[in-house]
């Protein structure tokens, strides 16, 4: 089936086990609910739901309101008919996970079990006895005796708040994965991975920026920001004196008393220089701290991609062509979906989509 070097499938957490089961990536201002059907390889829609989420549940990555996030969750699997018990689900951020790619003595999978907690120390700011630790064997290195490995370490006590949390509105999750590993498994089964390229997979949501880029398929770089489109919603409210739900409604254009879209439109892209700015960083960084080639093509996904023309804005300020994520590209929606809405929402479903393919037993 599908290459394991291309996807990057890591299983922090295996709590139970299920054959049917569904991708739930729960945002700071959506869950987003995906469910699909294999047969020979193929893969088609069964469910898709985007459920909006009272703002402050979720700050930086860390559930503020259990209670409430969990009376969100069970109102969710209501409404989508979620009859589906297993969950695979999500974190992200760059103060609950680190991701990085390191250099070890060639060593077998075994031999680096035993002794990950101590290579990973130096490379993880918090207290070891505090994540949850994993790790892919990428390869051997050009220099002998050396090899490349990719080290995972996921803040413990933020694993078990989301596990916790989707336990009690009724569900088993059976997965947490790594927001940006869903986003290359989402790439994968929709994308022809051309060797010569390097792709940046980059989501921007309300409050967090995934970015992953991949070189041949393969990651080689990944950086979780805290920042997103939340900024441009509290500029709108500064700005027009408006409620947050106000400044949700005309980001998607819809129309608000004394407010025109034009005066919101100008606001809305003043304030998205602090976010262009912050993924141009991140771009730098990536040159400076990687030997691989340029960044040739962005694929943006997340809330953001809906902004209008943030697409454009990355492209023009980055000089790289940016193209908005179709995460059902390989994924028939069958006639009983209203296709133009699953399309309209598409980029946001992105991390869903990668959650959705994940199954019980994957590494
Ligand atoms: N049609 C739209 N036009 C513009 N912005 C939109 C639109 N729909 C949603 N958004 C914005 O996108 C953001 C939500 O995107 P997304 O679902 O990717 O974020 P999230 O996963 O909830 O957040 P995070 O992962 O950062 O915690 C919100 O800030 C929302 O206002
Ligand atoms: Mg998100």
């Amino acid at each position: 089936m599908l290459d394991k070097i291309f996807l990057f499938w890591y299983s922090l957490v295996m709590l139970f086990s299920g054959k049917d089961s569904i991708g739930l990536d729960i945002g700071s201002s959506y869950i987003k609910a995906v469910k699909l059907k294999e047969a020979k390889g193929s893969y088609e829609l069964d469910l898709c739901h985007l459920h909006t989420l009272p703002p402050e549940l979720i700050v930086d990555g860390s559930i503020i309101d259990s209670l409430r996030l969990v009376d969100s969750l069970k109102e969710m699997i209501k409404t989508a008919g979620i009859k589906t018990k297993d969950a695979a689900i999500s974190i992200s951020g760059h103060s609950s996970v680190i991701i990085k790619r390191i250099s070890l003595p060639e060593m077998s999978e075994e031999e680096l079990s035993e002794s990950i907690k101590f290579e990973a120390e130096q490379y993880v700011p918090f207290d070891i006895d505090d994540v949850n630790l994993d790790f892919q064997i990428i390869g051997p290195k050009d220099e002998p005796g050396q090899m490349d490995v990719v080290l995972v370490a996921v803040k413990k006590d933020i694993v078990n708040e989301y596990i916790q949390v989707v336990k009690e509105a009724g569900l088993s999750p059976i997965i947490v994965d790594i927001d940006s590993f869903a986003l290359e498994n989402m790439y994968g089964i929709n994308y022809e991975i051309e060797s010569g390229k390097n792709i940046a997979l980059l989501n921007i949501g309300a409050s967090t920026i995934n970015l992953s880029i991949l070189k041949g398929g393969t990651s080689v770089f990944t950086r979780d920001s805290s920042l997103g489109s939340n900024l441009h919603s509290e500029a709108l409210q500064r700005e027009f004196n408006i409620t947050y739900e106000l400044a949700e409604k005309l980001k998607r254009g819809e129309p608000v008393e004394n407010v025109t879209l034009e005066d919101a439109n100008a606001i809305i892209e003043s304030a998205s220089e602090e976010i262009l700015s912050e993924i141009s960083r991140s771009f730098d960084y990536y040159r400076s701290t990687t030997a691989y080639e340029d960044i040739s093509e962005v694929i943006l996904s997340g809330g953001c991609a809906l902004i209008k023309n943030f697409a454009s804005m990355i492209a023009e300020r980055s000089g790289i062509e940016t193209k908005i994520a179709e995460p059902f590209r390989n994924i028939k929606i069958p006639k009983r979906f209203d296709v133009s809405y699953i399309e309209e929402i598409a980029p946001m479903m992105a991390v869903a989509v990668g959650l959705a393919l994940r199954k019980q037993g994957d590494r």
